[in-house]
């Protein structure tokens, strides 16, 4: 009796013709071909074409014409070349095929209600319903294969460098990383309430207490904030903490990882160190505290070419403590005043109340000012501030500090991005430091861990005493081609320094007492300095494969309004269980 040899789809190439090969996977195509019949069999490792001819294998032939698109098929035969000139050269199996003797349908499948090769567009619900059928897809199963690379090549790294992946529960109370807990009630202790941990935060400094010393845990958090593109409400991080580190232990760490996971998952080299930038130097070149390096355009401030100017708008914004910030627009001084049009309306959109442009035209200056806002002396200092050269434009906005420089910032990425400036292929990474330590909520006032409320002050207790908005963290943040990777902090091991930073935050001693006491606990027992840092993967994998959203990523994303459309998640349960959980549910408003 002839063996024949299990292979995959990936892996006959033309060193195993003669050979005989038993092949199992999906119908991905099947053609006629003058009586022949080519059936296409796809699994994760590739494709393979099997051929099956009536003259001499009837049966075979017979049952393959027959197969449709994402049958399960074990097709058995021998493996030879391809006849010259039908070589694929784009498949690792493009010179050979398997003539077929043998095909079993090891399972039928329904037509599926979108393609399963290619890469066009279907519709995301559709998808998201489907989603076993379009995790077929050779794109989604290069991004999840690569996420397991790169997330291999991390535990890889992190083990060599001493630290152990410990586990940290999921039913916990709740963790202050400023957005919403989901709450798990609990049927043995009614009326209470687990919270999903939104990080692993506090047990991995209580790991630290327990001495440890190094921990990492590819660590699945839960928060309930609003949608956006890159947000998923339960996401993973690559958590990680350490005892004694300084913050230059954290980066160089980091910076090792993320070298190691471009290198080995996906054979880019990543250069370290990374630039850095001061929180205050990213607000005032960026406009952001994530800057997107991979173009300049850098804002500039155009105040002093104003400063004794005739235009009422500007001069009184300057007197009121405004600031006007522009960028240049290389090369647009060749946008016709449509396009300008366009811009100020997108600056608008951002929130400008305007937006003022000149030109460095061949013929001339043109403006959206009045002319006697612009001297010659104007014109000079307006080039000289942002180097604009012969056919740049400038735009400027004008508004209180922190907004004008907002709204620079954002149409700075907005003009870069319709210039294609924005190459998703290339990385570069930077870190931003020196964080204030609170903030400011801009709705009710109250004052509010910028981060988290246990990332430690700059300087000591003494410093605690004076402005809080003036305070600077011992913070910092990895950013990639404008998106935050990650973020981390060295943490307060001193309760007392714990205690004040809570009674800054407006907690009253029973408060902190009821939500932390077991932190105060654990770090009132010989708690070592401590601090880490926790990259967001799926951001970190989005980017690495230049994918639009994050859910192209993860095997079973929430779609856009946080919903699972394949399982029907959140759903409502049985009136019987929320009486064993003693839950009343108020009918929907
Ligand atoms: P932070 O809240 O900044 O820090 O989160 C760290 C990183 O996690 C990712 N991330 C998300 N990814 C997808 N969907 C979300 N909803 C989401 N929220 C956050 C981002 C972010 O940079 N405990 C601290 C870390 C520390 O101090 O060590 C923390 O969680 O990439």
């Amino acid at each position: 009796m002839t063996t024949f040899a299990r292979a995959t789809c990936g892996e006959l190439t033309a060193d195993r013709v003669g050979g005989q090969a038993d092949i199992r996977g999906w119908v991905n195509s099947t053609r006629d071909h003058g009586g022949l019949i080519f059936v296409d069999v796809r699994d994760r490792f590739g494709i393979t074409q099997t051929v099956f001819d009536p003259s001499s294998s009837p049966a075979a032939a017979e049952a393959a014409s027959r197969l449709r698109s994402e049958d399960v098929i074990a097709v058995r035969g021998v493996i030879r070349r391809r006849p010259t000139g039908t070589e694929n050269n784009a498949l690792a199996t493009g010179e050979i095929e398997i003539a077929g003797t043998d095909v079993d349908v090891l399972n039928r499948s329904l037509t599926p209600p979108f393609p399963i090769h290619g890469d066009e567009d279907i519709d995301e619900n559709l998808r998201m319903k489907y989603r076993f059928l379009d995790l077929r897809r050779p794109k989604l199963q290069r991004n999840i294969a690569l996420r397991h690379r790169a997330l291999k090549t991390v535990r890889d790294y992190l083990d060599s460098r001493g630290f152990l992946e410990i586990e940290t529960p999921m039913l916990i109370k709740q963790t202050p990383e400023g957005a919403r807990d989901f709450l798990v009630p609990s049927r043995l202790h009614p009326g209470t309430f687990y919270a999903l941990p939104q990080s692993p935060q506090l047990f991995k400094q209580i790991l630290m207490v327990a001495g440890f010393h190094r921990y990492f845990q590819i660590a699945r958090c839960f928060r309930d904030e609003a949608s956006r593109a890159d947000r998923q409400p339960e996401f993973t991080q690559i958590d990680i903490e350490m005892t004694f580190p300084t913050q230059e232990d954290v980066i160089e760490l980091t910076e090792g990882m993320f070298a190691r996971m471009f290198g080995e998952a996906l054979g880019i080299e990543v250069p370290t160190p990374f630039p850095r930038l001061t929180f205050a130097e990213s607000m005032e070149r960026f406009g952001v505290d994530k800057p997107d390096l991979r173009f300049g355009m850098e804002l500039a401030d155009y105040g002093p070419a104003f400063e004794n100017t005739e235009f009422k708008i500007f001069a009184s914004a300057l007197a009121e403590g405004k600031r006007i910030i522009g960028i240049v627009d290389d090369g647009g001084a060749s946008r016709s005043r449509r396009e300008f049009d366009a811009l100020v309306a997108t600056a608008q959109e951002l929130g400008a109340k305007g937006l003022a442009w000149i030109a460095f035209g061949a013929d001339g200056v043109k403006t959206s000012l009045p002319k006697p806002a612009l001297t010659d002396s104007a014109l000079a200092a307006i080039r000289r501030i942002g180097g604009a050269k012969d056919g740049d434009a400038v735009l400027l906005v004008a508004d209180a500090p922190s907004t004008a420089l907002a709204i620079a910032g954002q149409l700075r990425l907005q003009v870069a991005t319709a210039k294609g400036l924005r190459d998703p292929k290339r990385f570069e990474f930077c870190w931003v430091l020196d964080f204030p330590l609170f903030e400011r909520d801009s709705e009710t006032g109250a004052l509010g861990p910028m981060h988290h409320p246990f990332t430690a002050p700059a300087a000591g207790y003494e410093s605690l005493e004076g402005d809080p908005l003036l305070l600077r963290a011992q913070h910092y943040d990895v950013v990639l081609n404008g998106s935050e990777l990650g973020s981390g902090s060295i943490r307060i091991h001193d309760p007392e320094m714990q205690r004040k930073i809570f009674r800054l935050l407006g907690y009253t001693d029973e408060q902190v007492e009821a939500r932390f006491g077991f932190l105060l606990d654990a770090l009132s027992y010989g708690a070592p300095p401590h601090g880490g840092i926790a990259p967001g993967v799926d951001r970190i994998i989005q980017m690495m494969v230049g994918a639009d959203s994050i859910r192209e990523v993860i095997a079973f994303p929430k779609n856009q309004r946080f919903q699972d459309v394949m399982i029907d998640a959140p759903s409502t349960v049985e009136p019987e269980l929320l009486r064993e959980l003693r839950i009343k549910v108020e009918p929907p408003r």
